[in-house]
C-alpha cells in the first residue's frame, strides 16, 4: 500500500447501504487506502445513514424538496463534500441523477456502481432488464461519472452467469456479491495512482 494520506470519499447513497458497507470493510482489513470522510444520502430514512452513524462516520441527508431546484440541490451536496474535504465522490446506490452542476464540481473525480455489464441495461432494474432480454451473462460495471446517464468510461467490470432458472432476487444477490468486491478494489487502485487516473 502507498505512503499517501488514505483517500478521501465522499459515499452517496440512497438504500440499504451495502456497498458503502464493503468500502467500510475494505478499509477496516487495510485493503483499502481510503476514509470514509462524509456519507451522503438524499432519503433521511436510508438504512445507509444509520450504518454509517453506527461506526462513527459523518453521515447527512439532504432532501431535494428543501431546494427551489435541481441545480440548488446539487450544489448544496457539492458543498458539503468540499467542506469535507472529499477528494473521490462514489456513488453507491445513489439514486438520484446528477447533472453537470454536480459533475463539473468534481471533474473526473466521480464513480458509480452499476448491476448489469454496460453499456448494456443502463438506468432502472438492471437486472431485470438483463433476465428479460435474455443473457446469459450479466455482472456490474464501475465507471466514471458523466452527465451521460451510466454512460461514463468503464474502469472494471465482473462478469455472472444468468442460471435458467434465475429470478431478479437470484439474480442480483449473485451480482451483489461481486458488487462488494469489484467497488472496493476499483477505489483501492484509484487510491494508490491518485491523482493520476486509473
Ligand atoms: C446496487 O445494486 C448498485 O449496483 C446499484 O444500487 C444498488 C445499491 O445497493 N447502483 P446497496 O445500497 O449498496 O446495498
Amino acid at each position: 500500500m502507498s505512503e499517501r494520506p488514505p483517500l478521501r470519499l465522499g459515499i452517496l447513497v440512497s438504500g440499504r447501504g451495502s456497498n458503502m458497507a464493503a468500502i467500510f470493510q475494505a478499509i477496516d482489513e487495510g485493503r483499502l487506502n481510503a476514509w470514509p470522510a462524509l456519507v451522503l444520502s438524499d432519503k433521511p430514512a436510508a438504512p445507509a445513514l444509520e450504518k454509517a452513524q453506527a461506526r462513527n462516520t459523518a453521515a447527512l441527508a439532504l432532501r431535494r424538496k428543501d431546494y427551489p431546484d435541481q441545480a440548488a440541490f446539487e450544489l448544496a451536496l457539492a458543498a458539503e463534500l468540499k467542506k469535507a474535504q472529499v477528494e473521490l465522490v462514489v456513488l453507491a446506490g445513489f439514486m438520484c441523477l446528477l447533472s453537470p452542476v454536480f459533475i463539473n464540481e468534481f471533474e473526473g473525480r466521480i464513480i458509480n456502481i452499476h448491476p448489469a455489464l454496460l453499456p448494456s441495461f443502463p438506468g432502472l432494474d438492471a437486472q431485470k432488464q438483463a433476465l428479460d432480454y435474455g443473457v446469459k451473462i450479466s455482472g456490474c460495471t464501475v465507471h466514471y461519472v458523466t452527465e451521460v446517464m451510466d454512460g461514463g468510461p468503464i474502469i472494471a467490470q465482473a462478469a455472472v452467469q444468468v442460471a435458467p432458472d434465475d429470478s431478479v432476487e437470484t439474480l442480483s444477490a449473485r451480482i451483489l456479491e461481486q458488487e462488494h468486491r469489484l467497488l472496493p478494489e476499483v477505489i483501492a487502485a484509484i487510491a494508490e495512482r491518485w491523482p493520476e487516473k486509473v
